[in-house]
């Protein structure tokens, strides 16, 4: 095959460039042609140097040619390969939704803060001072063992719970206090109903010594159940917590089974929701409070999620199981 058959069958643009070289380069027939023309007799010189140019725009013409059909072979396999059918999904009723867990979240602040209660923030890494001490839960106190918590080297803790809020908002400010500070929370454990880190909304309210009672903590929290639940029974169990005095868990019926009794509430007919009680003195004299009284509420937002929205496994809201949530939109 001569040069230009070669080059018309050339399979690659690399091949296709190795030709280049070998017909046209330094070392080609052509290039030392030209070279040699200085030694020909005179009288053949321009005769020569006309058939050596045609043959260099010969082999040039067809070089370029080859090159043209194969890039355009190339970028048309490139786009085969590449193509995307925006034809075959339709995206146009697939809006995105809030997570199961912001959605409680947000419905259990947006009912407090109809009641008058103002929105608090606190820092999820924390000093034992705030996350303990001022709780009324002196360091060695056995209570500390209910929360499993993460130790930072520098003597700060992760925020087992949005508790601190009330120390931070009770030392920033003078009674009266209404408050709630939802936020992330963490300790040790992970299980079917327990992950590493999870949500509260705490609940604090403040004001001068008698001015508020259990009665009015019965109240809102009553109140605030069934307009997250519905129509469930409610019951206040007494419990304790180091903060509050007295203290009590909070439990509905059980909205799998209509406390008949299942799996989901162990048969007792009821799940717990939320822990709750009177301020206890010794936290208002860690914050200097005198004469005042007051209620505190902490509810867990996956416990409340898991249990409005009939989720089994509390894991299954950390996985981002597109199956699952597509049922929130
Ligand atoms: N901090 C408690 C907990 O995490 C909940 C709580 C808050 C209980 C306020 C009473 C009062 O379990």
């Amino acid at each position: 095959m001569n040069y230009v058959e070669q080059i018309n069958a050339a399979p690659t643009i690399d091949a296709l460039e190795r030709l280049r070289v070998e017909a046209l380069g330094k070392k080609s027939a052509v290039s030392e042609g030209f070279a040699a023309l200085k030694n020909a007799a005179p009288e053949e010189k321009a005769k020569i140097a006309a058939e050596l140019n045609r043959q260099k725009e010969e082999l040039t013409a067809a070089i370029g040619a080859r090159r043209a059909v194969l890039e355009s072979a190339e970028f048309e396999a490139k786009a085969a390969k590449e193509a995307v059918d925006i034809t075959m999904l339709d995206f146009s009723d697939r809006g995105g939704s809030l997570h199961p867990i912001n959605r409680a979240m947000e419905e259990i602040v947006e009912y407090f803060l109809g009641m008058n209660f103002e929105l608090k923030n606190g820092p999820l890494v924390e000093d034992e001072f705030h996350n303990f001490e001022a709780l009324n839960l002196p360091k060695h106190h056995p209570a500390r063992e209910m929360q499993d918590t993460f130790y930072m080297s520098d003597g700060m803790v992760l925020r087992t719970h949005t508790s601190n809020v009330q120390i931070h908002t009770m030392l920033a400010q003078k009674p009266p206090i209404r408050m709630i500070a939802p936020g992330a929370v963490f300790r040790r454990d992970y299980d079917l109903t327990h992950t590493p880190m999870f949500h509260q909304v705490e609940g604090l309210a403040v004001d001068e010594k008698g001015a508020i009672s259990f009665a009015n903590l019965k109240h809102i929290l009553e109140d605030f159940l069934n307009s997250f639940f519905g129509d469930f029974p409610v019951r206040f169990r007494p419990s304790f917590f180091p903060f509050t005095e007295p203290s009590a868990e909070v439990d509905v019926g059980c909205v799998f089974c209509g406390s008949k009794g299942c799996r989901m509430c162990k048969n007792t007919g009821w799940l717990e929701v939320l822990g709750c009680g009177m301020v206890d003195p010794n936290v208002f004299k860690a914050v200097g409070y005198e004469n005042v009284s007051g209620y505190a509420f902490g509810m867990g937002v996956e416990r409340l999620a898991t249990l409005k929205y009939r989720v089994g496994d509390l894991r299954s809201l950390f996985e981002s199981d597109l199956d699952l949530l597509e049922q929130f939109r």
